[in-house]
């Protein structure tokens, strides 16, 4: 991909959740059929008894993930970063409701932190790798930013390249479904089309592994939710 692609694809991922942002939740509760949640709370489960006090949420969109992390009770400071205002606006409006003064939401790239290196205790990036113009350079800067044993969380809808049959039925349920229920709710076909072209392009779990290890993150685990759409990988940094 040339520079000129590069910006391209940043400019159409930010357009599109640009216009999608108010509807954004409201799909991804239908989308997921409301086990989003449940995906989350798994990953924040396996941080609640280490003690982290600090955490980013890159890509945080409308900042379900970083509530999340703010709900773990030795949790100070949640940074949630996105580069996109109307998402981070409606983060910012659901914080004031949920009445903590952990939560911080800041407009930046993931591809350039803008944070000190070994900063954070932890690091989610939720449903966000697909959107990134490189997927290695946001590994690269979460590594970076993460203090040594620091754990990183990936979550996210990757492909399934040997799917069974009632995997193959989910991957219909996403493939044929999902466009129409995005033009039904959120009235934008195009970003739900989207969505599935997206992760048959993208790597599978074992290529971002690999990718995360050589970014000098190791002891990472892979779990699959949703018959095996969702991708779950947790690791530390050496
Ligand atoms: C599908 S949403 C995910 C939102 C949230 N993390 C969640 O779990 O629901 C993808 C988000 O990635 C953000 N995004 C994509 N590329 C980005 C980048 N380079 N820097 C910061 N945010 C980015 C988009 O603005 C959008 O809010």
């Amino acid at each position: 991909m040339n520079e000129f692609e590069k910006n391209q694809k940043a400019h159409f991922v930010s357009n599109m959740f640009s216009r999608i942002a108010r509807k954004y939740d409201l799909l991804n509760t239908v989308i997921s059929l409301g086990m989003h949640h449940q995906w989350r709370k798994y990953a924040i489960r396996k941080m609640e008894k280490k003690n982290y006090i600090s955490s980013l949420d890159v890509a945080c969109g409308t900042g379900d993930f970083s509530f999340s992390l703010s709900k773990i009770n030795s949790m100070e400071t949640v940074v949630g970063l996105d580069f996109v205002k109307p998402m981070l606006q409606i983060a910012k409006n659901k914080s004031t409701q949920s009445n903590t003064d952990k939560l911080t939401f800041v407009l930046g790239d993931a591809l350039e932190l803008p944070f000190k290196t070994n900063t954070f205790d932890c690091v989610t990036t939720g449903f966000a790798m697909r959107n990134y113009e490189s997927a290695e350079i946001a590994i690269q800067e979460m590594s970076r930013i993460l203090k040594p044993s620091g754990t990183i969380i990936i979550l996210d809808m990757l492909p399934n390249r040997a799917p069974n049959i009632l995997q193959r039925l989910a991957l219909w349920y996403f493939n044929k479904v999902i466009p129409i229920l995005g033009t039904i709710f959120a009235r934008d076909k195009e970003a739900y089309t989207y969505l599935p072209n997206s992760v048959t392009k993208f790597y599978d779990s074992n290529e971002i592994k690999i990718m995360m290890e050589s970014k000098g993150i190791k002891d990472i685990t892979i779990k699959k939710f949703g018959l095996g759409l969702v991708s779950l990988l947790i690791g530390s940094k050496n």
